[in-house]
C-alpha cells in the first residue's frame, strides 16, 4: 500500500519517528490520496497526494493552479479556526514539485458514513454546521475582491474587483435574463407560476443586499467528517460571495442537487438518493443552525434555494441544446436522457411553492 511517491513526500516532509509501518492509507477523492501518518510524540497528520490522473484524465502539472487551490485552502481553514475552534485542520501546508505534489496537515478523525446517521444525529450535525456556515459568512475576509479566487503571484485576491453595488445588481439580473430565456423556450412548465414567483423574490432581493464573504463550494459529504462528538470540514473550494445565497447553496446541495445527480456517472458510487432522507435532515438542521429563530432570514434563504434551482435548470436546458456532449459533461451530468429527467425534476421543483 505505501508505494514510491509516499516514501518521497516523508522524505521531504523530514518527519522524525515515522516508521513506515505508521503510515497507511485512510482515503481518495478524485484528485488525492489520503494517507495517515503515526508520530510517536506528536499529533497524527495526513498526507494528500495529488493524483496524476482524475477521471480518467492525465491532470498536467499547472504550478499557478495547485498555489491557488491550495493558498485558498489554508486561508479558509485560517478563518475556519478563528470562527469555531479545531473544525477544520489547524496545520496546513504543501509541497509542490513537478513529479510530486501534496499537502500535509491535520487529521481529523475518521467520520460516520451517511447511512450510519441517526434521524435526530442528522439534524444536530446539520445544526452545528449552520452555525458554522453563519460566522463564517459574518467575518469580514482577508481575501479582496469578488469571484474566483486567484494567486497574483503574491497573494490571492478575488477575480472580480467592482464596486459592491454592481455586483449585486448584475448577481439579480443574471435570474432574470435566465428566467426570460426559459420562458421563450419550449419548455413545458407552469411558466405564470414560476414567473411571479421569481420576478417577486428578485424584486425584494434587490432591496436586501447581501454580503460578500468567504463561502464554500464543495460541501458534499465526502468532504464533511460526521464525528460522534464534532463536526469537521475538510477539503474546502473557497470563493467570494454573497452570504446567504452560499447559506440556500448548502440547503440546495443537500435537499435536491446531490440526490438528483446521484445517477450521473461522477457521484453514483456516492449512492446519494438512498441517503436522500438523513441529507434532507442535515439541510433543515443547517437552516434552523444558520438563521438563529430568524424567521425573515429563513425565508430569503430558501428564496435563494429557489434561485439555485432555477439555475440549475438554466444549466441542463443548455447541456440538452449541445449537439454532443464532452466527456466532462458525461461524467458530471451524465447522458442527454439522464440530463432530460433532472431537467423535469428541476421544472417541478421551480413550480412548487415555498
Ligand atoms: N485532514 C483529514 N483528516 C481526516 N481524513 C481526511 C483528511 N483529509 C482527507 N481525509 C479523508 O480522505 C478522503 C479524501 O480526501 P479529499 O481531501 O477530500 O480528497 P480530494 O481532494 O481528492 O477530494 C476524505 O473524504 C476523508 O475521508
Ligand atoms: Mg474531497
Amino acid at each position: 500500500m505505501i508505494n514510491e511517491e509516499v516514501r518521497d513526500a516523508i522524505l521531504k516532509l523530514n518527519i522524525e519517528n515515522s516508521a513506515m509501518d505508521h503510515i497507511m492509507k485512510i482515503g481518495e477523492g478524485a484528485w488525492h490520496n489520503v494517507y495517515k501518518i503515526e508520530r510517536k510524540h506528536e499529533g497524527e497528520l495526513v498526507l494528500r497526494i495529488r493524483k496524476k490522473e482524475s477521471y480518467g484524465q492525465l491532470q498536467e502539472y499547472n504550478e499557478i493552479d495547485l498555489i491557488t487551490e491550495y493558498e485558498s485552502s489554508k486561508a479558509y481553514y485560517h478563518q475556519a479556526n478563528q470562527t469555531s475552534f479545531h473544525i477544520c485542520p489547524l496545520f496546513f501546508d504543501y509541497i509542490l514539485e513537478e513529479s510530486l505534489a501534496f499537502t500535509v496537515e491535520s487529521f481529523m478523525g475518521i467520520g460516520k458514513k451517511l447511512q450510519d446517521i441517526s434521524h435526530s444525529e442528522s439534524f444536530v450535525i446539520g445544526g452545528k454546521l449552520g452555525r458554522f456556515f453563519k460566522g463564517m459568512h459574518e467575518k469580514i475576509p482577508e481575501i479582496k475582491g469578488f469571484g474566483n479566487i486567484i494567486w497574483n503571484g503574491e497573494r490571492l485576491e478575488g477575480n472580480i474587483q467592482q464596486e459592491t453595488n454592481l455586483i449585486w445588481q448584475h448577481d439579480n439580473d443574471i435570474y432574470l435574463s435566465i428566467l426570460n430565456e426559459l420562458t421563450n423556450s419550449d419548455l413545458k412548465f407552469d411558466r405564470k407560476k414560476v414567473v411571479d414567483k421569481v420576478v417577486n423574490i428578485i424584486d425584494k432581493r434587490r432591496k436586501s443586499p447581501q454580503k460578500i464573504s468567504l463561502v464554500n463550494q464543495d460541501v458534499t459529504p465526502e468532504n464533511i467528517i460526521f464525528g460522534l462528538e464534532n463536526v469537521s470540514l475538510i477539503d474546502p473550494f473557497p470563493r467570494l460571495d454573497f452570504d446567504l445565497k452560499y447559506a440556500g447553496y448548502v440547503v440546495f446541495c443537500y435537499k435536491f442537487l446531490l440526490p438528483a445527480y446521484s445517477n450521473a456517472p461522477r457521484y453514483r458510487k456516492h449512492a446519494y438518493d438512498q441517503n436522500s432522507k438523513i441529507m434532507s435532515r442535515i439541510a433543515d438542521g443547517f437552516i434552523k443552525g444558520y438563521i438563529d429563530n430568524n424567521e425573515k432570514l429563513q425565508h430569503r434563504l430558501l428564496e435563494d434555494y429557489v434561485l439555485w434551482v432555477l439555475l440549475e435548470t438554466h444549466e441542463h436546458y443548455e447541456t440538452l441544446n449541445e449537439s454532443e456532449l464532452n466527456a466532462k459533461t458525461l461524467q458530471q451530468m451524465g447522458d442527454k436522457e439522464m440530463i432530460k429527467n433532472r431537467l423535469s425534476l428541476c421544472l417541478r421543483e421551480l413550480e412548487k411553492s415555498i
